[in-house]
């Protein structure tokens, strides 16, 4: 890979899964701080389950932009849109969207209510899935790539997990009758 590309990768694609608004810090947070008013052990314990392992793509998503920034000249940060980023955090890893918004708890919602949050969840997946594809579509590093595809699988899989939550969480309501009630907090 050019070092053009290498810059290009850390600032434009990496980064953005990082601390974007479909990234992986904002799935952690969002999984591992909505798991506390479900209502029920099984749902807890899929958001806890989900969340932690997202922090552990975090990790790796950061392992990777600090792999491709690391050794960028002075030339190279010039020259390929790495400068404005460079100013403010050298070749830290800093959590930002690609578009350079640094994260926010704003793009990400805890509402209390399973339905709501569930359906949330299931929609973040698969953001966050079609930011993978978006990456595979740019990138030609088979390194890269490699982890790429892996993190993209588990989104997917995050995805049907989510699904099968919320068809537990809707069985649960109906069998109580009591699906125009938020169960995390109308006793
Ligand atoms: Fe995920």
């Amino acid at each position: 890979m050019p070092p053009e590309e290498i810059i290009l990768w850390g600032h434009f694609h990496s980064i953005l899964i990082y601390g974007g608004p479909d990234g992986e810090l904002g799935a952690s947070l969002r999984y591992l701080s909505q798991r506390y008013s479900m209502p029920y052990p099984e749902l807890k314990g899929l958001l806890t389950d989900i969340g932690t392992e997202e922090l552990g793509h975090l990790e790796m998503i950061g392992a990777i932009v600090h792999q491709l920034t690391r050794d960028l000249s002075d030339d190279q940060i010039r020259t390929a849109g790495f400068d404005a980023y460079f100013v403010d955090h050298t070749a830290g890893v800093y959590p930002t969207a690609a578009s350079g918004f640094p994260w926010s708890a704003a793009s990400m919602q805890v509402k209390g209510d399973l339905i709501a949050d569930l359906t949330e969840d299931l929609a973040a997946e698969q953001k966050a899935r079609v930011t993978y594809d978006n990456i595979l579509r740019l990138s030609d590093d088979p390194d890269v790539n490699d982890a790429i595809k892996f993190l993209r699988a588990r989104e997917i899989v995050h995805f049907q997990r989510f699904g099968e939550g919320l068809r537990l969480a809707k069985d649960r309501m109906n069998e109580k009758n009591i699906y125009y009630l938020n169960p995390s907090f109308d006793r």
